[in-house]
Order: structure tokens, then sequence, then C-alpha cells
């Protein structure tokens, strides 16, 4: 599957723009601020119908114009599958295929397979658990869409819990038998995404690691680790152990919405302890292992997009990437750097067909 050509109009600071591309390589080049970023969030808008920077919708209309159209035509298994999305202000956004719209955006989730390798994935390192969250849940609903219902559903049972411990708290009131319904709906179903989460983690680990070893040369002792609260327990004992302190909180404390991923350097967090090209190797290997598990899920090569692909990394870690388009194991790649020649000398030694957009 690749991207054959796209077309933009308003699109953040593109005014307009039609490209052909290359099955193969496609670069970026310019200096910053020149739109190198925004044409990659482009495409990963249609594979997702949502930018991977700006979760504002509007916000990505080119300054003083009221919409913007995003259309690109894809070759999946030799048919050509034209994607449009498109947003005017104060209406809802369009996605189209073949000029049907979709009634729902997840019904397109899956279809165009892609993954981003960009610097702001170091939200993932620096941020909360929920950015850790979203990153499994993104994955998994890829390749499960039941899963996706199951955790909408979850997390309205949550919300409703909680108002249900506010409700106690202010009334000065108590009732088990309604708080007991809330906590089975939530053991049946925190158990089965727990479940889930386990199994994709210990397929998914496995390949991360093998990727990491391979970009560092092994150098580097990191691990990553599934944190739950439901490794050892059901969801229904621990909702009876945390009982007082839900209560006292007027929230539900323990469950899967409390999940997360331990990034680990020689033991200790990577955030306080890897230095930024170790955190950068990092995040490159867990999307690298994204990368690979949607391929062996799908049977389809993901289009990758490699956003500001030499920044912070050294050369014998460059080389590791380099040897991997060589190897033929990404499929079309979209990369951006700020300095032309740079980038035409790496990727020429790739023996692959590209093409250069200087910006
Ligand atoms: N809605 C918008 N309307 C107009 N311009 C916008 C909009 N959103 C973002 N921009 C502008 O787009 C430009 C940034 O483009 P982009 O991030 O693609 O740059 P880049 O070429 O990747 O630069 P760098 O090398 O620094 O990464 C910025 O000047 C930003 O202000
Ligand atoms: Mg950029």
């Amino acid at each position: 599957m690749y991207l054959k050509n796209l077309s933009l109009l308003n699109y953040k600071n593109i005014a307009e723009a039609n490209y052909e591309f290359d099955p193969k390589i496609n670069c970026f080049t310019g200096k910053n601020g020149v739109g190198k970023t925004n044409v990659l969030d482009a495409i990963y808008h249609l594979a997702y119908g949502k930018s991977y920077f700006n979760p504002l919708a509007v916000q990505n209309i080119k300054h003083g114009e009221d919409f913007f159209v995003i259309d690109g035509t894809f070759d999946k298994d030799n048919r050509n599958e034209q994607i449009v999305c498109s947003l005017k202000k104060g209406m809802k956004k369009v996605l189209k295929r073949n000029g049907k719209i979709y009634d729902k955006f997840s019904e397109h989730v899956g279809f165009i397979p892609l993954v981003i390798i960009s610097p702001s994935d170091s939200d993932l390192i620096t941020e909360g658990s929920e950015t850790r969250r979203k990153f499994i849940d993104s994955v998994i609903s890829q390749l499960d869409p039941a899963y996706l219902q199951e955790l909408i559903n979850y997390q309205k049972v949550v919300a409703q819990r909680n108002a249900l411990l506010k409700y106690f708290a202010l009334n000065h009131t108590f009732d088990k038998d309604t708080l007991s319904i809330y906590n089975e709906q939530l053991d049946e179903l925190g158990h089965s995404l727990f479940e889930k989460r386990k199994r994709f983690l210990e397929d998914f680990i496995p390949i991360f690691n093998k990727h990491h070893q391979s970009i560092t040369d092994s150098a580097e002792d990191v691990s990553l680790r599934y944190d739950s609260h439901l490794h050892n327990k059901r969801l229904l004992d621990l909702f009876d152990e945390s009982l007082q302190r839900d209560r006292v909180l007027q929230y539900t404390s323990v469950g899967i919405h409390k999940d997360d991923l331990l990034f680990e350097i020689e033991g200790h967090p990577i955030k306080k302890f890897g230095s930024q090209g170790q955190q950068k190797s990092f995040l490159i290997a867990l999307k690298l292992a994204q990368f690979e598990f949607i391929k062996k899920q799908s049977g389809v090569l993901p289009i990758l997009l490699f956003d500001d692909i030499f920044d912070k990394l050294d050369e014998t870690r460059v080389a590791k990437i380099v040897q991997m388009i060589d190897d033929k194991v990404f499929g079309q790649i979209f990369i951006s750097d700020t300095h032309p020649e740079r980038t035409e000398n790496i990727v020429k030694e790739t023996h692959q067909s590209y093409t250069l957009f200087n910006l």
C-alpha cells in the first residue's frame, strides 16, 4: 500500500500544494517552519481522521481561511482508494472514501495502516500515564474494534460510579447494593480489557526489545513493563479494599483506568535517567515495534512517517535505520529533515527509489 498523490488546500501554513509521491522514499526538506511536519500531519490525517499534533481541528485551518481540504489517493491491493478529509468552520469534519461519507470515523480507523515517529513522541515519556494508555489503546483498537467499544463502556461506568460516590458524600448516605452493580460491571469489563492489554503486551514487548537492541547495538539495558492493579487481584476484591479511600476521594481509585507502561533504563525511570538520544532511541524502538505489530496483524506494510529523522541520533543509530530501509523492512516512507544534502546523501545509500521535495 502506498500514497500516490496528495493535494492540500488551506492546511495549516500551506495555502495550496500538490504532490506526486514515490512508492518508496519521499523526503521533505527545508528550513525550520516551512511546513515539513505539516505535510506529514496531513498524511496522518487521511489515516486517522485527525491531526497527530493539534487535537483542536479548527486550528488546522490556515489562519484567515474558513476551511481546509486534504485529498489523497492510495494504492491498496492495486486499487485506487481516494480519501478526502475536509473541515469548514462551524461544521463537522467530513471524511470520505471514494466519494462516500463515513458515518463514523471509527469505521475508517485501520483502513490505512500508518505509523508516525516524531519528536513530539517524547510526550510518551514526559507526560502522565494517560498518554501511554492512549498509545496502547490506539494500537489495539486498530486491530480489534470490539476493544474500543469495551473501553468506552468501561469509561462510562467509571464515570457513573464516581458520580454515585460524590452523591453519597454530598448526602451523607451510602448504599452498598447500588455500588456493587457498578462494581460487577467494571469487574467484567475491566478483566476483559486487562486480558487484552496483557496479551497485546506479551506480543509487543519482545518486538520492542528486538528493535531497541538493533538500533543501539544492545548498548543499553532498557525495559518496558505493563503496570496494572489487576496483575494479582480481581477488580471486585480491589474495590472492597479501596472502599474507604474511594468514599473519601469520591473517585474510583483502582482499575484499568490507572494502568501504565513503565519505561526504564538500568532499572530506573528513563524520564529521569535517560539522555536525550537514549530517550529518542527508546521511542523509535517503541514506534518500530508498533509498525511491525500492525504489519504482522494486518498483513499490510504500514506507511511510515519519520519526522525530523536525524535529530539527536548519532551516526551509528542513523545507519541502523537506513539499513532497515535498505533491507526493505518498510514500505513507503516519508522523511523530514532540515538539511537537503544530508538527507540526499543518506537516502542515496539505500539503493531505493526516492523523491526529494525541498520546501
Ligand atoms: N492554522 C495555521 N495557519 C497558518 N499557519 C500555521 C497554522 N498552524 C501552524 N502553522 C504554521 O506552520 C509552521 C510550522 O510548520 P511545520 O511545523 O510543518 O514546520 P517544519 O518545516 O516542520 O519546521 P521544523 O524544521 O522546525 O520542524 C509554523 O510557522 C506554524 O506557525
Ligand atoms: Mg517539523
